[in-house]
């Protein structure tokens, strides 16, 4: 008797068809990665410096299945990508579409480590923008290789799949501490240090968090390449500033620990000033940090690389919905998020696309 595939109706091979059901028999996968917010300590964690970084509850799903064509096929609308096709162990250059070159470097990786023993189509779906800089790159990044390993039934490790999505990151952009990575990866809020990469999974559940848009997308290679040209010039004043953003991001992981909003909203206005210090604050991420503030936010700060995309703030009950409405007056865009989302996981459950 011949047993047919599930998604094109061709035969399976042989060795599939002897009763070994389950996984074996599967030519799809659909795994989904959290993006990602960084609470404290960014730029300081490309210097191996600690940072702390919380994964949100909006997700990225890639949707991978083998095929007989022996070509990678991508289809990622949301970053501008329509029906691309390249070999499988392409590697991801000038020519490659912007949206397609995290995939196909995260496959051309995992060929080389592991093989990739057919073609194969993957699809993307996010539930949030790009814009945002939640780590877009990262979470595909992080689920195309975490889908892959399903596909070819290849154990890896967390470790493993972080030390692969990150080679795939340096190939793509050079630059980057892995944090988003590791938050796409093991979900949860995490102490992260690039020097290891060690995590330190952390409890925030309740922690009154806004998050604003500026509406501006920032670049981070570029805005970290600018703080490395700071540090060429005045390395003994930036590794400083990397030192107190090491001994902040001590206390902050304390007052997380101990539920401590007032020492928290305090560190953020100092990780702001230090953020600031390294020239990667803007006007726009200014005006929604002050109105925050000033409408009584226990603190405020930019999230991630700086120039643009988010703001965060801390304000328990009765003052948030006030900060909420001055960070909108103020021309930011409120993202409802929920922090301490999962890491990487397959969705049996979610349909194709
Ligand atoms: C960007 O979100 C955070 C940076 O620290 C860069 C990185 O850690 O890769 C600026």
């Amino acid at each position: 008797m011949l047993i047919h595939s599930r998604i094109d109706g061709g035969p399976l091979p042989e060795a599939m068809q002897n009763g070994w059901t389950g996984a074996a028999l599967e030519n799809r996968v659909v795994v989904s990665a959290p993006g990602k917010l960084m609470l404290f300590g960014e730029h300081g964690v490309v210097y191996q410096r600690p940072c702390i970084v919380t994964a949100v509850d909006q997700r990225i799903r890639v949707y991978v299945e083998r095929t007989g064509t022996g070509f990678l096929r991508i289809e990622a609308p949301n970053v501008g990508v329509n029906e691309y096709e390249a070999g499988i162990g392409s590697v991801a250059d000038s020519g490659t579409p912007k949206g397609a070159r995290f995939i196909v470097a995260a496959v051309r990786n995992f060929d080389r480590r592991y093989g990739v023993r057919s073609g194969v189509t993957i699809r993307t779906k996010s539930e949030f923008s790009s814009e945002f800089g939640f780590g877009s790159s990262s979470a595909v990044t992080v689920a195309v290789l975490k889908a892959l390993s399903e596909l070819f039934e290849v154990r890896i490790s967390n470790d493993e799949l972080f030390g692969l999505s990150y080679r795939t990151v340096l190939d793509v952009q050079a630059v980057g501490s892995g944090f988003d990575l590791a938050a796409a990866i093991w979900g949860g809020t995490l102490c992260f240090r690039s020097a290891g990469p060690k995590i330190d999974p952390l409890d925030i559940e309740g922690l009154p968090l806004i998050v604003g848009y500026t509406g501006v997308k920032a670049d981070t290679a570029s805005l970290v390449r600018a703080v490395a040209d700071l540090r060429t010039r005045y390395k003994n004043l930036t590794d400083r500033i990397f030192d107190i953003m090491a001994d902040l991001v001590e206390q902050a992981r304390e007052a997380l620990v101990a539920r401590d909003v007032d020492s928290l909203g305090a560190l953020m206005n100092i990780n702001q000033g230090l953020l600031d210090s390294l020239g990667v604050n803007s006007l726009e991420l200014s005006r929604l940090i002050y109105a925050a503030r000033e409408a009584g936010a226990t603190g405020a700060k930019l999230s991630g690389a700086g120039g643009g995309d988010c703001m965060i703030a801390l304000s328990p009950e009765p003052r948030r919905q006030f900060v909420e409405e001055a960070i909108e007056s103020a021309g930011g865009k409120l993202l409802g998020i929920r922090a301490g989302a999962p890491g990487v996981q397959r969705d049996p459950d979610s349909e194709p696309w």
